[in-house]
């Protein structure tokens, strides 16, 4: 049963945000249920241990067993959920559950867990990604003979299949068990290379761009207190300081030219940010160097300049009349 609210913009393109700060106080995330898959490393770890930090209870979704155990661990220790005797106890601060994102069983299962241990689901966010970077699957090089062989489909089975496959179990989790007015949001991750062009890893780029589709093709339809009542949104980071860091060659270079590089930490900020802010819907955060723009709005109110003001007009005719048909 969906509970109504008040219904949520489909998208902000009303009011441009550009540069986007995030604000995350102790309440914004207080005993909120926060499934993060891909938390064992990287990003999804400092954003792990912000959650904790700021008393909400995290299950950490990963193939990296080990990483994902023991920053669970530490979390537990770091910051108990106490409990008062005089009240039911409380859940552990954080749990750790093995999902191979690319096995849908895996990801129903990882989403039954959760459900079971703390009862309901605020906010789930994916940032288990996949780079082959000595895969190019349009290498020059290839040959009559070599094409033959089927090349790997990891970076789009695990970026794109991945995100959808938990965007559609999740869709389903987050609208049980919660109160009038209570917020939930699913926050996926792309990267710089969903809006732009990054040589020799088209396999990648399609699946960020893919990932980009697919919250763009719910922004419209999953607010709707009538439907699922959720947000989504995505993060698009640009190089960032963790272990998917393209190649050392790039990042020396990256460093010598003084281009920006964001840590962990910040992106895990925006994030937070984003799962914060209850007004925020069908964004991108692009993150550079620690801060944060937002890309989608402009790329909407500009569009009679890029497109052109006739074309503009009749196309936004055709998306009226396929969205009434939709409806009907
Ligand atoms: N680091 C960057 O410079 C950068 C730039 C742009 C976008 N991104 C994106 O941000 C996200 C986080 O990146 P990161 O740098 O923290 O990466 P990371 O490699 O440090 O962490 C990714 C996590 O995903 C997990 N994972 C991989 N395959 C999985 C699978 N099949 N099932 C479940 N978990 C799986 C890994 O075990 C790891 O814990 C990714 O989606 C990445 O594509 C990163």
């Amino acid at each position: 049963m969906i509970a109504p609210t008040e219904p949520v913009l489909s998208s902000n393109s009303a009011a441009p945000l550009t540069q986007f700060s995030p604000a995350v106080d102790q309440e914004a995330l207080f005993e909120k249920v926060i499934v993060i898959v891909g938390g064992s490393n990287g990003i999804g770890a400092s954003l792990v241990e912000l959650c904790c930090r700021n008393s909400a209870y995290v299950v950490i979704g990963d193939i990296d067993n080990a990483r994902g155990e023991a920053l669970s661990r530490k979390c537990l220790e770091q910051w108990p959920a106490i409990s008062d005797p005089a009240m039911p106890p409380k859940p552990p601060r954080s749990t750790f559950q093995h999902v191979d994102v690319t096995n849908y069983q895996q990801v129903v299962d990882l989403f039954d867990r959760a459900f079971k241990t703390y009862r309901k689901i605020d906010h789930v966010v994916v940032t288990a990604g996949s780079m082959e970077t000595g895969e190019n699957w349009f290498d020059q090089k290839l040959s009559l003979q070599s094409v033959r062989q089927a090349p790997s489909t990891k970076d789009l089975d695990v970026n794109l299949l991945g995100s959808m496959y938990v965007t559609r179990v999740a869709s389903v989790y987050l609208r049980h068990n919660r109160g009038p007015g209570v917020d939930r949001s699913i926050l996926l991750f792309s990267c710089a290379a969903g809006f732009k062009e990054t040589p020799g890893v088209s396999l990648y780029q399609a699946a960020k761009h893919g990932v980009q589709g697919l919250m763009r093709s719910l922004r419209p339809y999953f607010p709707s207190p009538y439907n699922h009542n959720l947000r989504i949104n995505t993060i698009c980071p640009w190089m960032t300081d963790s272990r998917t860091v393209l190649t050392k060659k790039v990042h020396d270079r990256w460093v010598k030219e003084g281009l920006p590089v964001s840590t962990p930490e910040e992106v895990a900020e925006v994030s937070a940010g984003v799962l914060a802010d209850d007004s925020l819907n069908g964004t991108s955060m692009y993150v550079e160097g620690g801060r944060a723009w937002e890309i989608e709005a402009n790329i909407d109110r500009l569009e009679c300049e890029w497109l052109g003001e006739e074309p503009s007009r009749v196309l936004a005719r055709g998306q009226k009349v396929l969205q009434e048909a939709w409806a009907a």
